[in-house]
């Protein structure tokens, strides 16, 4: 549900240590909210302390991975138990792996289904009950991906777990109707954050000159973060269901709601182009390569 003035409303945001869930942050802080934040890397929180220290608002710091259940049940309970139910929750944490399918080791697989997937299960499923509960205007943000619109080669994990995001926003905005609980979905694509500068996410199949032309595409061609940020708070004020936001995401939507085949194409075409590297060129790799390289 639309929450149009969110001062000293409380919004919690994981990851939001970097990029856009820092960004995001601040967004909702610039409008009087009060802001919980929580990551695992404690200095990009005490970057965004002192960013919100200057804005004048009540925050709190906290240091959860959304991967670990145990972990996210104790913090919606700490949360509880300091500020009471939040009005608005952020899922944002998020991460990558950058491979051909057969080059993406099970334990990718199965890091990003923890935390891409199971981070938004956790955060929905620990902090909804209180929100219900609390009753009024509240609001559920998960962050998905252009990825979780449109097929992304080489990013098949991370395209997957995004799809599933996608699939869990659109059941609970149907199961939350009535009960004052909004739910948005956010597909940033290509937004320039250390995201995609994390080399130990990436197959080794995929060569560095690749890496350091997608690097230098993010840079001159991402969005910043903060566009980002603006656009979910905007998001939660007039209950929007779903944010495009970066230069491929809204393109892309259209074109699939248009033609599968047409977006497979353009995709395909648009790889070629770029020079990135394409799965039927690389060398053939037994289950035992992949296994070793996941050790
Ligand atoms: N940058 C893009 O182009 C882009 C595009 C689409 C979607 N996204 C999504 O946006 C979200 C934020 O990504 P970003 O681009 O700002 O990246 P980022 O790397 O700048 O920020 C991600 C943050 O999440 C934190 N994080 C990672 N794993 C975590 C875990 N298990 N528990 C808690 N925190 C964890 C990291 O420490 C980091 O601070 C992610 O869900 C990402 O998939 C990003």
């Amino acid at each position: 549900m639309a929450i149009p003035n969110l001062r000293d409303k409380w919004v919690v945001v994981t990851g939001a240590a970097s990029g856009i869930g820092y960004e995001t942050a601040l967004a909702f802080a610039r409008r009087g909210a009060n802001i919980y934040a929580t990551d695992l890397n404690q200095a990009g929180l005490d970057d965004l302390s002192k960013a919100l220290i200057g804005l004048g608002v009540r925050h709190h710091l906290a240091i959860v991975d959304v991967a670990n259940e145990a972990a996210m049940r104790a913090l919606a309970q700490e949360v509880q138990d300091k500020v009471g139910a939040p009005h608005v929750l952020v899922n944002n944490a998020g991460t990558g792996y950058m491979g051909p399918f057969l080059h993406t080791p099970m334990q990718a697989w199965r890091h990003l289904l923890d935390v891409n997937l199971m981070g938004v299960v956790h955060g929905c499923y620990y902090f909804l009950p209180a929100m219900k509960k609390a009753g009024g205007a509240r609001h559920v943000v998960n962050v998905a991906s252009a990825a979780g619109i449109t097929p992304s080669p080489n990013l098949s994990a991370y395209s997957a777990t995004k799809h599933a995001v996608m699939g869990l926003n659109d059941t609970l905005s149907i199961e939350l109707d009535g009960t004052g609980i909004g739910v948005t979905a956010v597909c940033p694509g290509v937004i320039n954050t250390p995201i995609i500068r994390n080399r130990k996410a990436v197959s080794p199949v995929i060569p560095s000159e690749q890496l350091d032309k997608l690097e230098g595409y993010y840079r001159s061609e991402g969005a910043h973060p903060a566009i980002v940020g603006t656009r979910i708070v905007q998001a939660v004020q007039r209950g929007e269901d779903i944010v495009l936001v970066g230069p491929t995401a809204r393109p892309m939507f259209h074109i699939k709601r248009l033609s599968r085949r047409l977006m497979r194409l353009l995709t395909i075409e648009g790889c070629k182009r770029n020079g990135f590297i394409w799965p039927y060129t690389l060398p053939e790799r037994t289950v035992v390569d992949t296994d070793q390289r996941a050790a």
